[in-house]
């Protein structure tokens, strides 16, 4: 009888990049298109999205990882996707969903740690946080240091699988 031939591989990760920023072609841009194709390297199907703060977030349902960041802007991060954690459905699609973190930022690695990684922590329920990364602007198109945070994203969801 034949046998499926798909039985014994593993399932294409699938993973979509939640972001915002006030500029277009900026270090947000350059970054999440680097995570992106490394992601892809890496065997995942990856999807991004600017988000909007009141928009449907149903279809985050369907994807296995959800790397969610922004730029700080004014000891904030950016508007739309912290608007989008707090008001829409998007809080409620993350629920216990494997997540990774990211912000981008002038201000020192632990003043980022302390002030601004909150900000996207306290408004998830329940979630996976497989990595999470202060990025300084000048790291956004740093290969070796976005590697490390993309190979610790895939590393964190080989164990969970
Ligand atoms: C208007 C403005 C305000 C900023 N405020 C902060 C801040 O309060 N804290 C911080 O660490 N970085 C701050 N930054 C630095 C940004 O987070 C950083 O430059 C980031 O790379 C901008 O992302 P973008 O190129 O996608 O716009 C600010 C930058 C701008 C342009």
């Amino acid at each position: 009888m034949p046998k499926p031939m798909t039985s014994t591989t593993k399932k294409p990760m699938k993973a979509i990049i939640l972001y915002d920023s006030q500029s277009v072609g900026g270090s947000t841009d350059r970054l999440i298109d680097s995570i992106g194709k490394k992601l892809a390297e890496s065997g995942a199907y990856v999807e991004k999205a600017r988000c909007k703060t009141n928009g449907d977030f149903s279809f985050v349902e369907e994807f296995d990882l959800v790397v969610l960041g922004a730029p700080i802007y004014y000891l904030l991060v950016a508007s739309k996707l912290s608007g989008a954690l707090g008001q829409s459905s998007l809080r409620t699609a993350l629920k216990g969903k494997k997540v990774a973190l990211f912000v981008i930022c002038g201000s020192p690695e632990p003043m980022a740690q302390f002030l601004y990684l909150p900000q996207l922590k306290m408004n998830l329920d329940n979630p996976v946080i497989l990595a999470e990364k202060v990025f300084a602007p000048d790291q956004t198109g740093d290969q070796q240091v976005i590697a490390e945070f993309v190979n610790s994203i895939t590393e964190a969801y080989g164990k969970t699988h």
